[in-house]
């Protein structure tokens, strides 16, 4: 058989590194075997074929605050970055809380997007009874329990029914665990990001953690907690049941407050980014495994409103594009093995949300990333895509993909984006996914 596309090189399959050719077609991985001929053939002796990063929490803001961040900017920077799918949050303007808002996005990022997408519905103390219809929609669902930036709020006394709703629809639900009334009594102006720490203490978070775990315990719901920040949250979460994974950021777990400047409100996000043994706890749980995904929080703001006054700059860091080249930098080095790698950054995110990505496997998508383990670059803001124009990663080490497939379609060349908008496709749920 004569394949559309084959792609060879030195390929992570099945947990290990093999030299092989993978064959694609009609989009899918259609064979991987030792040799294949295809119409198209792509030779890779230097350089290693993995699978692109699923980044499950983005915020490209589009509609309603497209001078933050686009689809189109947003994608570019995710597709630059070796990440083929990409999960939208609800807090967008119009926020997407109802079916109508959730199908406008859908259609317009189709028509801008350069990487697959899904997109998250807001659950909010509103729409509770509509949550089945919602999710034949959406691909997962978001509750804020405290407030936030454009957030969108659940009561803890609702977390009975949501349960009970999201049992019937087999769609994940992801939540910022930070407890609403907690961060009310903490509340205080605050003049840094070791106020900001101390206003939004772990306290908030372990808090919110322990009341959604005591709820979601009699119900069968994929749950996930988002940006885990502190040591005691990573502790709560060591027995939790298979149905619950957790999720953290590279900034919580390769930054500290006490290595950074602390009145420098470009470093404000929420959950706050805290002291060292904080981090410390986070990094080492994503090598061992006590914690199952990398996420950005990809969440851009312009440059002026994040050097305004602490107090009233906006909570939010960039970072779709940077995070997978940080963590190979940190992969090669040998900070973390590169299995648990593709399973924090690729497969796990992909199972999470039901689709067939994240593992280079006949039947998945023809998504393939190349790395050059030699590429070793530095961060540099204006080499970024986000209209962010800005990095919390500036001079840190990185490996940028130099090709990025999807679908068999080529998006990056030579480091370069070559996708095209519109190219991106609304990705659906299979819940068979294993
Ligand atoms: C997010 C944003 O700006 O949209 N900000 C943040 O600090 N993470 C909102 C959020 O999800 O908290
Ligand atoms: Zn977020």
């Amino acid at each position: 058989m004569i394949h559309e596309i084959v792609l060879e090189g030195n390929a992570f399959i099945n947990g290990s590194f093999q030299h092989c050719c993978i064959g694609i077609d009609d989009g899918k991985i259609s064979a991987i075997k030792k040799i294949l001929t295809g119409d198209k053939r792509y030779r890779f002796s230097k350089q290693i074929l993995v699978p692109p990063g699923v980044d499950v929490h983005v915020h490209f803001r589009d509609p309603g605050m497209r001078h933050k961040e686009t689809f189109q900017t947003g994608t570019t920077a995710a597709a630059c970055g070796g990440i083929s799918c990409v999960f939208d949050m609800p807090n967008t303007l119009p926020q997407t809380t109802t079916v109508s808002t959730l199908k406008e996005k859908i259609t317009y990022a189709s028509q801008h997007s350069l990487v697959d997408f899904g997109v998250h519905a807001g659950i909010t103390n509103e729409n509770i009874q509509h949550i089945t219809e919602l999710a034949l929609v959406a691909n997962g669902f978001k509750m804020y329990l405290g407030s936030t930036t454009n957030a969108l709020l659940l009561s803890i006394a609702n977390l009975p029914s949501v349960f009970q709703q999201l049992e019937k629809t087999r769609t994940p639900v992801l939540c910022h665990a930070e407890d609403r009334d907690c961060l009310k009594r903490h509340f205080f102006k605050e003049k840094n990001l070791k106020d900001h720490h101390s206003s939004r203490p772990p306290l908030c978070e372990t808090k919110a953690i322990q009341e959604v775990l005591k709820n979601v315990a009699n119900y069968d719901v994929s749950l996930h907690l988002c940006h885990v920040s502190s040591k005691e949250s990573v502790e709560l979460l060591k027995n939790r049941s298979p149905k619950v994974t957790c999720g953290v950021t590279p900034h919580h777990s390769l930054l500290d407050i006490e290595h950074l400047q602390l009145n420098d409100a470009m470093y404000k996000v929420n959950p706050p980014i805290r002291p060292k043994e904080h981090r410390d706890v986070l990094f080492e749980a994503l090598c061992t495994g006590s914690v199952d995904i990398l996420e950005s929080d990809h969440a851009p703001h312009l440059l002026e409103e994040k050097r305004r006054d602490f107090s009233e700059a906006p909570a939010g860091l960039p970072g779709v594009e940077t995070m997978m080249p940080l963590f190979f930098s940190l992969a090669v080095k040998e900070k973390l093995t590169f299995p648990r790698f593709f399973e924090v950054l690729c497969e796990k995110p992909a199972k999470l949300m039901g689709i067939p990505k994240g593992v280079l496997k006949v039947g998945y998508d023809g998504d393939v990333a190349v790395f050059d383990i030699r590429n070793v670059t530095k961060i540099s803001a204006d080499r970024l895509h986000s209209k962010a124009e800005w990095t919390p990663f500036e001079g840190w080490p990185a490996i940028f993909p130099l090709s990025v497939f999807i679908r068999g379609e080529q998006v990056v060349e030579d480091g370069e984006c070559v996708g095209k908008p519109g190219f991106g496709r609304h990705v659906t749920k299979r819940v068979d996914n294993d």
